[in-house]
C-alpha cells in the first residue's frame, strides 16, 4: 500500500517550498529571498491579507503569555520575530520587568523591526538578534517564555526548532506557537481557499512585491500539519500539558506547551 510521506519524513531527503519539492539544503535560501523581497511591505501585506485579523490573533497570543504587570523580571524570546510585532505587544501589555529578544534569520525583517522598536521608544527593552530557529545563539535555560508567530512553517526542520525551543526555556517556561492551521468550518474553508489562492497573490502584485512571494506563503500554509499532528510534534520535543486553541474557525491556531 502506498502511503503519503509526512512532512517529517520528507525532511530527511526532500523538502517542500510551497508546493514545489526542493533539496532541504536549498530551502532556507529560498525562504530568505521571500522575506528579503517583502520586508518593507510585510506589515501592510499582513493587514491586507488577513483583514487585520493577525492583530487580534497576536493579541490572543500575548494574553495567553500573561506577562507579569509588575516589575518582576520576565524574559521572552520571540523566534522568527520579524518586524517585532509580538515583542512590542508584550511590552505594551506587560510590566516594567519585561524584556524581549527578537530572533530572526532575515536581516531585512530585523531592520524593519528595529525601526519600529526605536519609534515605539522600547529600544532599551528589546534586543534584535539574527539567528536560525534550528540553532538558537543562546545558552540553555535562558528564557521564561518562547513565542513563534507565523514562523515555524518557514523553518526547514521544524522538529529541530521545537527542540531548540525546549532547550532555551527555563524549567517552568511556556512555549506558544501561533500558526495558520486547518480550517474546521466547511463553508469558511472554501472561502478561505478562494481568498488564499486568488486574492492574496494579486494583493502582492498590487503593493509592488509581485505575486510569487505570496504564492509561497499561502502554499506553505497548506503544507503545514493539522492541529493534532503538530501537537504531537510539540510533545515529542519534550513539552508537557500540550494544548491548542483554534482561532477564527481554525484558520489559525495557538499551540501551548510547558517545559516542566
Ligand atoms: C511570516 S514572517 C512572521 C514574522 C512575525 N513573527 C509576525 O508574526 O509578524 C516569518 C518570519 O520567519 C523568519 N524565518 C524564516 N526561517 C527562519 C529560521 N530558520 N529561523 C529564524 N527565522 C526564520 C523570516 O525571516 C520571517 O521574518
Amino acid at each position: 500500500m502506498v502511503r503519503a510521506m509526512s512532512r517529517n519524513e520528507q525532511n530527511e531527503t526532500a523538502a517542500t517550498f510551497g508546493f514545489r519539492e526542493v533539496r532541504p539544503e536549498d530551502r532556507q535560501g529560498l525562504v530568505n529571498q521571500v522575506f528579503t523581497t517583502v520586508a518593507d511591505r510585510y506589515d501592510l501585506m499582513n493587514d491586507l491579507m488577513s483583514g487585520g485579523l493577525h492583530r487580534l490573533w497576536k493579541n490572543d497570543l500575548v494574553s495567553m503569555l500573561n506577562p507579569p504587570r509588575s516589575d518582576q523580571p520576565f524574559s521572552l524570546i520571540d523566534v522568527a520575530g520579524g518586524t517585532a510585532d509580538v515583542a512590542l505587544r508584550l511590552l505594551r501589555s506587560g510590566g516594567a520587568g519585561c524584556r524581549a529578544v527578537v530572533c530572526d534569520i532575515s536581516p531585512e525583517m530585523l531592520r524593519v523591526g528595529r525601526e519600529k522598536v526605536e519609534a515605539a521608544g522600547h529600544a532599551g527593552q528589546v534586543m534584535l538578534v539574527q539567528g536560525n530557529a534550528e540553532a538558537l545563539p543562546f545558552p540553555p535555560k535562558s528564557f521564561d517564555a518562547y513565542t513563534i508567530a507565523f514562523g515555524i512553517r518557514n523553518v526547514t526542520h521544524f522538529e529541530r526548532a521545537l527542540r531548540e525551543a525546549y532547550r532555551v526555556l527555563k524549567p517552568g517556561g511556556h512555549f506558544l506557537c501561533l500558526e495558520f492551521s486547518e480550517c474546521q468550518v466547511p463553508v469558511l474553508d472554501s472561502l478561505y481557499d478562494l481568498h488564499s489562492f486568488q486574492v492574496i497573490p494579486r494583493l502582492g502584485a498590487l503593493v509592488g512585491t509581485g505575486e510569487e512571494p505570496y504564492r509561497y506563503l499561502v502554499e506553505s500554509i497548506r503544507k503545514f500539519p493539522p492541529q493534532e499532528t503538530f501537537a504531537g510534534m510539540v510533545r515529542a520535543a519534550g513539552f508537557e500539558r500540550v494544548t491548542w486553541r483554534d482561532l477564527t474557525g481554525g484558520i489559525a491556531a495557538i499551540h501551548s506547551g510547558w517545559r516542566i
